[in-house]
């Protein structure tokens, strides 16, 4: 059996990961940060430990301004919803994932502005077409790290440097690069860096979060839910200050427990030394697919493989399909008789 679906969640996951959650349910199991006792404190230790690790993968100024919630998908909204306005003016790309163009389009209705620059037909962004987007009344840049369908690239460090020209705030969305590409928030000028911790950080389903630089003001920042925390429980009011103010409920702590141990397998292994790895395989997948002959002229006539086509310019993630054929039904074909495992796409309306 060949999983190769790792762009939609990684598995297997590193045995540390598990032993961290087995530790977890069987020796702490208390709710952090709720109660005084013991227990409840390791908890605490732990979700903390959690939030140091992916603080030090990605270079955040303080372990504090690591916000954690479910997945990527909340912590996008978060951003999103938290910051932008009636009014406001957001410029995001066309290769975004439904987990920023949904929020963006319901934000639409309540009055943001939204324009979305196109991306040239192999999924590349041309930064001076972000930069020639920017209005009196924009606020934020939204960007897709790298494309989860074609995988390529967007060049986050220029946009950075827009962003920090015109004074917006960048917002990242890390869910697929997270642990696979080198990304330090500080020096490549993102103000949001939303993760997933289910893909390359190699935790459990259920734990994702925000990076919040220093630039964002957190007093203008709305939570996406209001509740206990654990801290001035005195005060019928929100706590003001992070991570508390975006982390209302009982957190998943056992899943960051897992989290905190896939981050450092990460850290360990060197995410630099990840991405070598990972570029060798996908410039490997993407040559051996190109090299497949055509065997006849119209249907089931050869593979396309779709993207830039050099792996130095993408993540892992290769998309291709066969002449003639639904990508459904090659999925179907690679795993019932290859043992193979893979995401499906759809086929563009002008392609079938
Ligand atoms: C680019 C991108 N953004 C966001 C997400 C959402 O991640 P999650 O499902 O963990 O919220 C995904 C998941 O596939 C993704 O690929």
């Amino acid at each position: 059996m060949i999983y190769f679906d790792n762009a939609a969640t990684s598995w297997p996951k590193p045995p540390g990961v598990i032993e961290a959650m087995v530790h977890f349910m069987e020796k702490v199991g208390a709710n952090p940060g709720r109660s005084g006792h013991w227990l409840s404190v390791e908890a605490g230790r732990i979700v903390y430990n959690a939030r140091e690790a992916v603080a030090e993968l990605f270079n955040a100024p303080d372990p504090l301004r690591v916000v954690f919630g479910h997945n990527a998908t909340e912590a996008l909204n978060l951003a999103l919803r938290g910051l932008l306005r009636p009014g406001d003016h957001v410029i995001t790309s066309s290769m975004e994932h439904n987990s920023v163009m949904r929020p963006l389009r319901a934000l639409e209705q309540q009055g943001v502005e939204v324009t979305v620059v196109q991306c040239s037909p192999e999924g590349f962004l041309d930064p001076a077409d972000v930069e020639a987007a920017v209005r009196p009344n924009t606020a934020m840049i939204a960007l897709n790290h790298a494309s989860n369908v074609v995988g390529t690239l967007l060049p986050v460090a220029e946009v950075g440097r827009i962003a920090r020209r015109h004074g917006l705030l960048l917002l990242l969305d890390a869910a697929q690069t997270g642990g696979a590409y080198p990304i330090d928030v500080q020096a490549d000028g993102i103000d949001l860096l939303g993760f997933t911790g289910h893909k390359s950080l190699y935790g459990p389903m259920g734990t994702g979060g925000l990076v919040i630089g220093e630039r964002v003001d957190v007093a203008r920042m709305e939570p996406l839910k209001w509740g206990g925390t654990g801290s001035r429980s005195e005060l019928e009011e929100q706590p003001d200050f992070l991570p508390d103010m975006c982390e209302s409920g009982t957190s998943n702590a056992v899943g960051l427990a897992g989290l905190e141990a896939g981050v450092r397998w990460v850290l360990e292994r060197g995410v630099e030394t990840i991405r070598a790895h990972e570029v060798e395989l996908a410039q490997r997948l993407i040559g051996g697919l190109r090299n497949i002959p055509s065997t006849g002229s119209g249907r089931r006539s050869g593979v396309t493989v779709y993207g830039g086509l050099d792996a130095n310019r993408q993540i892992a993630t290769v998309s291709f399909n066969i002449t003639g054929m639904e990508p459904s039904e090659v999925g179907l074909r690679l795993d019932e008789k290859y043992g193979i495992m893979c995401r499906v796409g759809q086929l563009a309306q002008e392609a079938r």
